[in-house]
């Protein structure tokens, strides 16, 4: 089928990074290149606390960081791109991963000084899972960083993919003097104070003007390095990019704008358009006439004057019209999307048509939830949107015993939007909610109080996890008969254990081999 050229320009992609690493910042450059800012620095303040991009709750403004992930789209070089946003803190939540089903590429971005970290790993392990084609970007080579070999081999041997440098850095920290892109053989000077990028075509590594320009020794190791890195590895192989098993390596500082403009262009000319997703039935093509799409996030209460719920819809075929009716799978029923709408943190804007790659977010009256499928009629549905294993747990207790309905809808709801899990144990009347980054508890404390008011104690349970229980529902009942007062059920009913400690899970697996206890609930 041959692609429409609407939904070829487009690119939806995600930013993979631990916080600091400067996603904000390249956020902030990307929309100045694709001109929807005049001014980097127009879209945080992170320093006064202000407005930071998607300061939609008084938590976060409280807070300082923003908690959920909203979305931003940007134009350049004949593309169109949609960047879907994960939120970066370190209390970071399930939306964080689940950002990652609703885009087709994702940006890795590293922190020269501090490699590879925690959150970035946990976020490549959701890209492995769903062969995320990947682009690499490390930061920050204005500050005294690792050695350009030392990264390349973290990114390989901890982020498990083929690392293939696009660029070479040339001197770094104060020293650094730009870098050198291998393909053309150009050399792009870094000018700390204007930021401008000038561009010097070269006649290869050996090209005397570039020990004019940046010393000797900096020349000398950049050769070294440039020997291994095109002599020794692999050649770029663009295959193995969309699989997500090999990933071009770019240098820059974010915070200068520089390499900016060569990353935005990896993405328009390496990056996939919307790709075919797979479904219960059969894959849906991008290009297929009739609209399908999947709700991947539900977020409440934008704006505080409306207890309003929006619906964000990764759509996945087709285009969209506003106003159009649509079928909603799960409840077999036609719903109209009225007013559809794209998103630049505050600002709601109303769209009238949207294509396959677009994230849209719509009104929701309480019907959705994660992962529900859209159609023009078809009854299928999309797969692929699994819940993640949470980390942290607590026992929730109502302080009113007066306000046990409210808290149940405040738990019912604020549940189905994902970024909390709510169990009901086995052996126990008080529900466990799981989270995947602490701060969920707050923000549920806070929601339940304020939209709810159920005031709640959050006690923490210590643990080490809890794992989807999977096998002969014989076994199961087995497992969950012994380990009764672990077991608990989710919101679909299926079993899962919160193992205190890793030693009760290796028992788990080794006593009962014909059971699988899975991270994620798609096993
Ligand atoms: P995040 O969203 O990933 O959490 O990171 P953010 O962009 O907020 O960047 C974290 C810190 O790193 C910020 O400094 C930012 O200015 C700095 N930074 C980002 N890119 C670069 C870069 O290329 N070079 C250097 N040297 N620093 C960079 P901060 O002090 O925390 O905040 P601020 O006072 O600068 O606003």
């Amino acid at each position: 089928m041959s692609i429409n050229p609407e939904i070829a320009k487009r690119r939806t992609f995600a930013i993979v990074s631990h916080p600091d690493a400067g996603k904000t910042t390249i956020t902030e450059k990307f929309l100045w290149f694709g001109k929807v800012i005049r001014e980097a620095g127009h879209v945080r303040a992170k320093a006064n606390r202000s407005y930071t991009v998607s300061d939609w709750m008084k938590i976060e403004q409280d807070r300082g960081i923003s908690v959920s992930s909203s979305v931003l789209n940007f134009p350049f070089e004949g593309c169109w791109f949609n960047l879907v946003d994960t939120p970066g803190h370190q209390d970071f939540c399930e939306d964080t991963y689940r950002a990652l089903t609703a885009v087709d590429s994702a940006l890795v971005l590293i922190d020269s000084v501090n490699g590879v970290e925690k959150q970035t790993i946990k976020l490549m392990d959701v890209c492995r899972m769903r062969h995320t084609p990947i682009i690499t970007f490390i930061n920050k080579m204005d500050l005294d960083g690792r050695s350009v070999l030392d990264l390349i081999d973290q990114i390989e041997s901890v982020l498990k993919i083929k690392a293939i440098p696009f660029t070479l850095p040339i001197g770094v920290g104060k020293l650094f003097k730009g870098v050198y892109c291998i393909a053309d053989n150009t050399f792009n000077v870094y000018n700390a104070q204007s930021g401008h990028q000038e561009i010097l075509q070269m006649s290869g590594p050996d090209d005397p003007k570039l020990v004019e320009l940046c010393g000797e020794n900096w020349v000398n190791q950049f050769r070294e390095e440039y020997d291994v890195v095109t002599g020794g590895m692999d050649p770029f192989n663009h295959e193995l990019f969309l699989k997500g098993e090999m990933c071009p390596v770019f240098f820059g500082s974010a915070v200068t704008g520089f390499g900016v403009r060569q990353l935005l262009n990896a993405f328009a000319d390496l990056a996939p358009a919307p790709m075919p997703r797979e479904t219960d039935k059969r894959t849906v093509d991008p290009s297929e006439s009739d609209f399908s799409g999947f709700v991947f996030k539900i977020q409440a209460n934008m704006d505080p004057k409306h207890r309003d719920r929006t619906a964000f819809i990764r759509i996945c075929s087709g285009q969209f019209q506003r106003g159009d009716k649509v079928y909603h799978v799960r409840s077999e029923r036609d719903v109209r999307l009225a007013a559809p709408t794209a998103f630049l943190a505050k600002d709601k804007e109303v769209i009238d048509t949207a294509w396959a790659g677009d994230i849209v977010g719509i009104n929701d009256p309480g019907l959705f939830h994660i992962g529900d499928t859209l159609t023009k009629g078809e009854k299928m549905s999309f797969s692929g949107i699994p819940d993640f294993a949470p980390e942290y747990f607590a026992r929730v207790t109502l302080l009113n015993p007066l306000k046990s309905k409210q808290l149940a809808k405040g738990l019912k709801e604020l549940t189905e939007e994902g970024a909390t899990q709510l169990y009901q144990p086995f052996k126990s009347a008080i529900p466990v909610i799981g989270v995947v980054g602490e701060l969920q508890f707050d923000v549920l404390k806070f929601r339940l109080m304020s939209e709810y008011g159920a005031d709640v104690s959050l006690d923490r349970i210590p643990s080490f996890g809890v794992r989807w229980i999977v096998g002969d529902p014989a076994e199961v009942e087995k497992f969950v008969t012994d380990n009764g007062g672990d077991c608990m059920r989710d919101k679909e009913e299926r079993f899962v254990c919160l193992f205190p400690n890793e030693y009760r899970l290796t028992l788990a697996v080794k006593n009962y081999p014909e059971l699988k206890f899975v991270e994620t609930s798609l096993g």
